[in-house]
């Protein structure tokens, strides 16, 4: 039989989808699977209710411990950020690609399919994944290239739901570590967002009080909150709570998308925020100064590759192994105080510490600062020798 999976969020292109692969590509079944990886329970059961109803066969993967062990843990080692952008829905695309082809390989499907248009990035990221397999791959939503009206049109005709489409008239996507909002009127950059687009976090104007916690690291990955353990998906999700409350986390960017189109691009990503302001201070505590500028470095590149989903690229593993040597020492507690917005660091601490009170203390005399005369004398050298002025 001609089977194809199709990757499925619920939401009005994928659901158009179901009917399209058998209408338009004469597909006798068509399997839908939805990936967890994080969103919220009220979505993954409306996508439930959904895949069931249209499709022939419905899967939800849950796909949460492994984002977070296999896909943030790494993220937070590199510090990871694209033009200010904490990559949340880059870097889940190529789990949830996975997880659909898993599902391929079990019902031995000939194709695969999603749902993203030609103007953005997750397709790229899902077939970086896809073009890796044996199977054909079809994006109905990019090959049919139907005007919104036609596809609201042929939803109607399938018995699709598309009242939320009109309540909520903006793009949408969820997961764990990010929440990314975008289309409507909010693609006009010059279009101040309203306020009621934003889900997670307290408009920062309104947020009460502040709030003080430690985040404590080891190895480079966050273990727990306050002195108490957690595991990543626990802590993650609390840190949402609680510095959402606070309005921490909201973004709001020109982003320039791989195709190269600029877009205007509007994130809510309270933990997100918290843990890398954190775990990157951390880091300026335990590296040394080579090893901090070369990190920058090795973090600009691997934020480049998670945001065009090429974690397949073996650049993308030799930058992790150099990310991974440094983290060893990357334990250690960071004090944070979320006020009205913000999240700064207010102490930090670490068996690690490079830093050393004694050495730097102006009352110490175990350093002989005339030592440091002779360093002077050569510091500038050439900048004077091309100046013709050697002293
Ligand atoms: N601009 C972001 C990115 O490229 C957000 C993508 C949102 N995806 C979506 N299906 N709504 O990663």
């Amino acid at each position: 039989m001609n089977k194809v999976v199709l990757s499925f969020s619920g939401g009005l292109d994928t659901s158009v989808c179901v009917p399209l692969l058998r209408d338009r590509y004469q597909y006798e079944k068509v399997i839908t699977v939805t990936v967890d990886v994080g969103q919220p329970q009220e979505d993954l059961e409306k996508a439930e209710a959904r895949g069931a109803r249209l499709s022939d066969k419905h899967y939800t993967v849950d796909a949460k411990n492994e984002f977070v062990e296999e896909y943030l843990f790494p993220l937070i080692k590199a510090n990871g950020s694209y033009e200010g952008y904490t990559l949340g829905q880059a870097i889940a695309r190529p789990l949830i690609a996975k997880k659909v082809l898993e599902v391929a390989d079990r019902e031995h499907v000939s194709a695969v399919a999603h749902g993203c248009t030609g103007k953005g990035n997750d397709q790229l990221r899902f077939e970086a994944i896809f073009r890796a397999s044996k199977y054909k791959i079809h994006a109905p939503m990019r090959e049919l290239n139907l005007a919104r009206s036609e596809e609201i049109e042929y939803a109607l005709e399938h018995g699709i739901d598309v009242s939320t489409t009109f309540e909520k008239p903006y793009s949408v996507d969820e997961n764990l570590w990010s929440r990314s909002i975008e289309g409507g009127r909010l693609e006009d950059p010059s279009c101040s967002p309203p306020d009621d687009i934003f889900e997670w976090t307290t408009a920062p104007t309104k947020a009460k009080a502040q709030h003080q916690l430690s985040l404590e690291f080891e190895k480079g990955i966050p273990i727990s909150l306050n002195g108490t353990r957690l595991s990543g998906l626990q802590l993650i999700k609390e840190l949402n709570e609680v510095a959402g409350k606070h309005g921490v986390g909201r973004t709001d960017i020109m982003e320039d998308r791989i195709l190269g189109l600029k877009a205007r691009e509007i994130y809510e990503h309270p933990a997100a925020t918290v843990i890398l302001t954190a775990h990157k201070d951390l880091e300026s505590l335990v590296l040394t100064r080579q090893e901090r500028r070369f990190k920058d470095l090795v973090d600009s590149e691997w934020s480049e590759l998670a945001y065009e989903g090429l974690l397949d690229e073996p650049l993308y593993a030799a930058l992790e192994a150099f990310i991974n040597k440094t983290q060893e020492r990357v334990t250690g507690s960071v004090t944070m105080l979320l006020h009205k917005g913000m999240a700064s660091v207010r102490a930090r601490s670490s068996p690690n510490a490079l830093y050393s009170e004694e050495l730097v203390s102006f009352n110490d005399k175990s350093l002989d600062q005339r030592d440091a005369e002779g360093f002077s004398k050569y510091h500038g050298f050439q900048s004077r020798a091309y100046r013709k002025f050697v002293k």
